[in-house]
């Protein structure tokens, strides 16, 4: 890696295992106070020259369920590595009709229905800290990621739909939701479910990172009157279609960022989050 730090990380999710259009530069698996991260980390060069790294979020062979991914040591290790914005990718069931399998989604919220098996904060020790979380998603690095995946899916040419300010629910799982918890999101204002971006948003809020979550749409979950409700093959179905867009939107919006951060114009986005905790040890 030489002296160049890694300044922005992806987090892949369900599908997404691996990255295209970079150069390979090493393998790392930092060890953290909280332990190794899901999978070892690539780091790869763009083609500006810039460094990103990648981690699978439930393991290379996904293997780690949702309810056991060590998001502190995840995210630590990323920010061990020098990085400052991650840019996480999650297959997501939908519960809304207008959204629709093989959609892209840029979540603005976050309804917590994870059952406090996992661990959510890297304050629990005798430090008392309490983050602002009204906004769980960095707001300078989602608004300039609705510009980037929207061009970056005109480039591709398909006709993919994207969707922006949408709720997302984080379940516990790993079972899915009733008819009756998917017709209750609903009510709630949910427009999206998935499993994942709780704790990662809570954590890289503590860790002071930008963070922001690229949600495909894989299902419509549950709630549709006279349809069958969501299976893993439903799921997966829609899976392979997506993580190659979502390689294809990644590339993209990667070299976008790089290329901006190095004019000077994009490092705001990256340090959006910085001194966020300043105010919140007690
Ligand atoms: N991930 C993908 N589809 C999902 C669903 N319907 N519920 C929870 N997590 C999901």
């Amino acid at each position: 890696m030489g002296e160049s730090k890694v300044l922005v990380g992806v987090i892949g999710g369900s599908g997404l295992y691996h990255l295209d259009n970079l150069t390979f530069v090493e393998t790392v698996n930092p060890e953290t106070p909280w332990g190794f991260p899901s999978s070892p980390i690539t780091v790869s060069r763009l083609p500006s020259g810039t460094l990103i790294a990648f981690l699978a979020r439930h393991g290379t062979g996904h293997t780690i369920s949702p309810s056991a991914v060590n998001g502190r040591a995840n995210i630590a290790a990323l920010k061990s590595l020098g990085v400052r914005a991650i840019l996480a990718f999650s297959a997501v069931g939908s519960l809304r009709e207008e959204i629709a399998p093989g959609d892209f989604c840029l979540p603005s919220q976050i309804i917590d229905r994870t059952k406090g098996i996992r661990v959510a904060s890297f304050f629990t020790g005798n430090i008392v800290a309490h983050a602002s979380f009204a906004d769980p998603f960095s707001k300078k690095l989602s608004a300039w990621l609705e510009v980037q995946v929207a061009e970056a899916l005109k480039k591709e040419g398909r006709d993919i739909k994207l969707h922006t300010d949408k709720t997302i629910v984080c379940m516990e799982g790993p079972q899915f939701s009733t008819r009756a918890e998917s017709l209750m999101y609903r009510q709630w204002g949910g427009d999206l479910i998935n499993m994942s971006v709780v704790p990662e948003a809570k954590l890289a809020r503590e860790a002071e990172l930008s963070y922001a979550l690229v949600a495909t749409a894989t299902d419509y979950d549950s709630w549709r009157p006279h349809e069958a409700g969501v299976t893993a093959a439903d799921v997966f179905k829609t899976l392979q279609a997506n993580a190659s867009a979502s390689r294809f939107v990644a590339a993209h919006v990667l070299e976008e960022l790089a290329k901006g951060v190095a004019d000077g114009d994009l490092m705001s986005i990256l340090t959006e989050e910085e001194g966020s905790m300043k105010f919140s040890m007690m």
